[in-house]
C-alpha cells in the first residue's frame, strides 16, 4: 500500500497504474471505524484500485467547533487501510490542499467554493453548522478531480451530506457513480461515528437512545401512523427519557431532495441531531411506505427468469423481467437501422426511450398459461412477441453490454419498482438497481447443470443438436463476462441468500424463496 501526501505523488501513481482499471474512492476524515471499514470492504469488492483520502478538511468546520480536537490517528488508519487492501492512501497537509490560504481556511474569501443549493444545506445541521456542507462540497469536488474514481462510496449515516453530494455530481456532471452505503451500528444499536471517541462509557449508553427513540419512529410507521406529527413525536417521547440529552432537532424529510415532509408518500427520513454532553451525534431511519421487493440474480440459465415470474404469481406481485427490457431496446436498435456497434447513437436513442408493462400484470401472469411472458412495450408499441425474434435474441447480448443501454435501464428499472411490489430478476438488481430490496436471492447451478438444462431446452425448441461441452464452455465464458463487465458486474450482494438449484424442481426453488418472503415480511411487521 502507498501513501501520499502529496497531489503530484497521487496524481502520477493514478496515471501510472490505472490503465483501464477501476477507481474507487474512499473520502475519509480518517479515525476510522466499523463504519469506514464497510465502506473499504465495499469498494475493494467492485473496484480495481481502492483509494482512501484521510484529510481533516478545515473548511467544513465552524470556528467554535472541533477542528483542533477531531482524532487523528494516522498511523493506526494505515494499518486498518492495509489490512482492508487499500492500494493506497492520499493524505494531504491543509497546505497542501489549500496553498497559502489560513489554516481554518473556512473564513478565506480568496478560494474558490462550491456552494450546493441552499434548500439543502440550510435545513437540519446546516442550520447550527453555517457554511459545514459548502466546505464538504468543496472539498469533495476537489478530491472527485483528483481521483477521478469510477465510484465514491458514502455512508448513509450523514444522510444529508449523501443527499448534496449526489445532488453536486448530477448538477456539475461529475462523471461519477456515488454508492451509498448502509450505516453500521454497534451492537447496542448505537451508530459508529469517530466522534464517539468523546463521550464517556455513561455517555455512550445514554447516546443508545438516538437508536432507540428511531425504531420508536418504526414502530409507530409499522402500525399506520404516516405523519410527521405523528412520528417526530414519538422519536422526541422516546429522547425525552433520557434527561441529559439535549435535542438539536428531529425531522421528516425527503431523502433525496430533503424537503421537510408532512408525510410519508413513497420515502421518508427520520433524521435527528442530538448532544450528549458537548458532543454532537446524528443518527437516521429511513421509512419506506411501498410493498417489498425480492430480487433475484444469478447467472445466466440458472433459472431466474422462470422462477421470478412463478414468484411473483405465487405472490400477487408485479414480475420486473429485466431480460425482456434489454431485449426491448434491442428491438428498438434494430428497427431503428442504427448498426449495434454505433454505441454513441444507440446512447441518444436509448436514452429518450420508454418502456412499461401492463399495468393488470398479476391478474394477467394468473389468467396465462405459466410460460407466457409479461406484456412490455417501448415508444408505445407492444413488443411482447416481437422481442422474442431470432434477430433480438441474436443481439441482445451485444446491447445489454453497452454502459449508456445498462445505465439507462438501471434508472428505468428503479423507476418501475419505486412503489415496491416487485420481483426483479437479472444480474445487478440486488447490488444496483434494488439494493434495498427486503428480500435477495442469488440464484445459481453448476455449469453442467445449467448445460444439461440449455441442452434440454434446445431440445424442446428442436433446435439441432449441441454438445454439452460446447454449452459448458459458452456458458463459462458467459459466467467470465458478466462477472467482469465494468459496469454492474454479476455478485452476490453480500445480503443475498444463495440458492443453489442443481437436481432441486422449479416448483421446489418457488416455494422456497415465497416462504423466505412470507418470513421476512411477518417480522418486519
Ligand atoms: O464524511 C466525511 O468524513 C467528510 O465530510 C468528507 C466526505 C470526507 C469530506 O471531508
Amino acid at each position: 500500500m502507498r501513501l501520499f501526501t502529496t497531489t503530484a505523488g497521487l496524481r502520477c501513481y493514478l496515471e501510472r497504474h490505472r490503465l483501464g482499471k477501476k477507481v474507487g474512492f474512499v473520502p475519509t476524515m480518517g479515525a476510522l471505524h466499523a463504519g469506514h471499514l464497510s465502506l473499504l470492504q465495499r469498494a475493494r469488492g467492485e473496484n480495481d484500485i481502492v483509494i482512501v483520502s484521510i484529510f481533516v478538511n478545515p473548511l467544513q468546520f465552524g470556528p467554535t467547533e472541533d477542528f483542533q480536537q477531531y482524532p487523528r490517528y494516522l498511523a493506526q488508519d494505515q494499518q486498518l487501510c492495509e489490512q482492508a487492501g487499500v492500494d493506497a492512501i492520499f493524505a494531504p497537509t491543509a497546505e497542501e490542499m489549500f496553498p497559502g490560504q489560513p489554516l481554518l481556511a473556512r473564513e478565506t474569501t480568496g478560494y474558490t467554493q462550491v456552494v450546493p443549493p441552499a434548500s439543502m444545506t440550510s435545513i437540519l445541521c446546516g442550520r447550527s453548522r453555517t457554511g459545514h456542507f459548502q466546505g464538504v462540497a468543496t472539498v469533495v469536488t476537489k478530491l472527485l478531480n483528483l481521483v477521478q474514481p469510477e465510484r465514491a462510496y458514502f455512508g448513509q449515516k450523514d444522510a444529508q451530506q449523501l443527499a448534496i453530494i449526489q445532488r453536486l455530481v448530477a448538477d456539475l456532471n461529475i462523471p461519477v457513480e456515488i454508492v451509498a452505503c448502509p450505516i453500521v451500528r454497534e451492537a447496542s444499536g448505537l451508530a459508529y461515528s469517530s466522534r464517539n471517541q468523546y463521550l464517556t462509557s455513561e455517555q455512550k449508553e445514554q447516546a443508545q437512545v438516538l437508536y432507540r427513540s428511531l425504531q420508536q419512529a418504526q414502530k409507530v410507521f409499522n402500525l399506520g401512523n404516516r405523519d410527521r406529527a405523528g412520528l417526530v413525536e414519538a422519536v422526541k417521547t422516546q429522547l425525552a427519557t433520557v434527561s441529559d440529552i439535549e435535542v438539536e432537532y428531529v425531522e421528516l424529510i425527503h431523502p433525496t431532495t430533503l424537503e421537510l415532509l408532512d408525510k410519508v408518500d413513497e420515502a421518508g427520513l427520520i433524521a435527528i441531531a442530538c448532544r450528549v454532553g458537548s458532543t454532537r451525534l446524528i443518527d437516521n431511519l429511513l421509512l419506506r411506505n411501498r410493498q417489498p421487493i425480492v430480487a433475484i440474480d444469478g447467472p445466466a440459465g440458472a433459472g431466474k427468469s422462470t422462477i421470478a415470474r412463478l414468484v411473483a404469481q405465487e405472490l400477487g406481485l408485479i414480475y420486473l423481467d429485466s431480460g425482456a427490457m434489454y431485449r426491448a431496446v434491442t428491438w428498438l436498435v434494430l428497427q431503428s437501422g442504427i448498426p449495434v456497434e454505433d454505441e454513441v447513437a444507440i446512447a441518444e436513442l436509448v436514452s429518450q426511450c420508454q418502456i412499461q408493462f401492463a399495468e393488470d400484470q398479476p391478474q394477467a401472469l394468473r389468467d396465462r398459461q405459466e410460460s407466457s411472458k409479461p406484456q412490455i412495450s417501448i415508444n408505445g408499441h407492444d413488443v411482447t412477441q416481437a422481442i422474442r425474434s431470432l434477430e433480438v435474441t441474436a443481439q441482445v447480448s451485444a446491447i445489454a453490454a453497452q454502459l449508456s443501454v445498462r445505465r439507462e435501464l438501471l434508472t428505468q428499472q428503479q423507476h418501475l419498482g419505486k412503489k415496491g411490489g416487485v420481483v426483479a430478476e437479472g444480474r445487478d438488481i440486488g447490488t444496483h438497481v434494488f439494493p434495498d430490496a427486503e428480500l435477495k436471492i442469488f440464484l445459481t447451478a453448476s455449469v453442467q447443470e445449467r448445460a444439461r438444462r440449455r441442452q434440454q431446452d434446445f431440445k424442446n425448441q428442436q433446435h439441432e443438436d449441441v454438445s454439452l461441452q460446447q454449452l459448458e464452455q459458452a456458458i463459462a465464458e458467459r459466467d467470465a463476462k458478466d462477472s467482469t463487465r465494468a459496469f454492474a458486474p454479476l455478485r452476490k450482494a453480500d445480503d443475498a441468500i444463495s440458492i443453489q438449484t442443481d437436481g432441486v424442481t422449479i416448483a421446489e426453488v418457488t416455494n422456497q424463496i415465497v416462504t423466505l418472503y412470507n418470513q421476512k415480511l411477518s417480522r418486519s411487521v
